[in-house]
């Protein structure tokens, strides 16, 4: 009689290569991730789970998974994995902090340079009938100003990258020196200075208790009325409500949002405004990241099924 393979559940759509990285070894069940009571059934024998974002692994999706010995995340992000229940469970959790960070870098670059030339909207208008060159002339990048609020992994890369545009970069961050500041061609400056100055601002924290909320009413208020504000980091990290609000009393200029307090989200009152671009969660959504985050947590899986050390990815 052959043993048993371990099940691997996958709760959400994994690129090709990550089941090719998992190799025959195991019992492979596709789940949905947004439907918890399928999730809870299938993880009834689940050795590991595999997720992304859309997932939420709390401790009522632990209970129903009895032989489960590790969560992987492939992504940047554990803010969908509650990591104490995890702990108490005595389920490993991994995930792969370096896979998307490229993809989530040039999005973010996308829309800066998407709300300064108005792509979306004008590309809309032409399609929809209407030659408006006048309505929708731009800014040029050059010389102006981008805030970085979070310089860590992927606000660099985009420092470095729009540094390349000829944008000045300031950035906020109370956990980088000065001397990495400078190596990404940044000045660090305090979060009010930030505001004030820049023309562009781009927000790349992790989503805490303390960042919830953090570009708010106040915040959006400190700012010039024509900056543009970009979060491809976190949903939550804005306060929806009080963008609509800055945007209807032209607080701001615009803003490119790619995630949400709530996903899907498909109707928040902001999205009406002409200078509001939104992607559903894209940032670490090309074949490359895709590939990297899945093969990386491929191999933890593989490793601590196998009973191995689970070097970091
Ligand atoms: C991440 O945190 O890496 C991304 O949000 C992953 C994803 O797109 O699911």
């Amino acid at each position: 009689m052959t043993a048993a393979r371990p099940v691997v559940v996958l709760a959400e759509e994994l690129s090709p290569a990550t089941v090719e990285a998992l190799g025959p070894d195991f019992q492979i069940i596709q789940s949905d991730g947004t439907d918890r009571p399928r999730l809870k059934q299938d993880l009834a024998e689940a050795d590991a789970l595999m997720v992304r974002s859309a997932t939420t692994v709390d401790a009522e999706i632990l209970a129903a998974a009895p032989r489960l010995k590790i969560v992987a995340r492939a992504g940047v992000g554990l803010d969908n994995v509650d990591i104490p229940a995890s702990t108490e469970a005595g389920v490993m959790v991994v995930n792969a902090p370096t896979s998307n960070i490229t993809s989530a870098a040039e999005l973010t670059c996308a829309h800066i340079l998407g709300l300064s030339r108005h792509v979306v909207p004008a590309s809309a208008a032409l399609k929809g009938g209407e030659w408006k060159r006048s309505k929708y002339t731009g800014v040029e990048l050059q010389g102006k100003t981008l805030g970085v609020i979070g310089l860590g992994r992927i606000g660099g890369l985009v420092a470095e990258r729009m540094k390349a545009f000829g944008m000045e970069i300031i950035a906020y961050d109370p956990y980088v020196t000065s001397a990495r500041a400078h190596q990404l061609g940044a000045q660090l400056v305090t979060l009010n200075e930030l505001y004030a100055a820049a023309d562009v601002i781009t927000i790349h924290m992790p989503k805490t208790p303390e960042t919830l909320g953090m570009l708010n009413r106040e915040a959006f208020s400190a700012m010039r009325d024509t900056a543009l504000v970009v979060n491809v980091a976190r949903g939550g990290l804005i306060d929806e409500d009080d963008l609509a609000v800055a945007l209807d009393e032209g607080a701001i200029g615009g803003a490119a949002v790619d995630v949400f307090s709530s996903e899907p989200a498909t109707d928040l009152a902001f999205f009406a405004h002409e200078n509001v671009v939104v992607t559903p969660h894209l940032g670490a959504s090309t074949a490359e990241a895709q590939e990297k985050a899945g093969v990386a947590v491929a191999r933890s899986v593989r490793l601590a099924l196998a009973g191995e050390l689970v070097p970091d990815a």
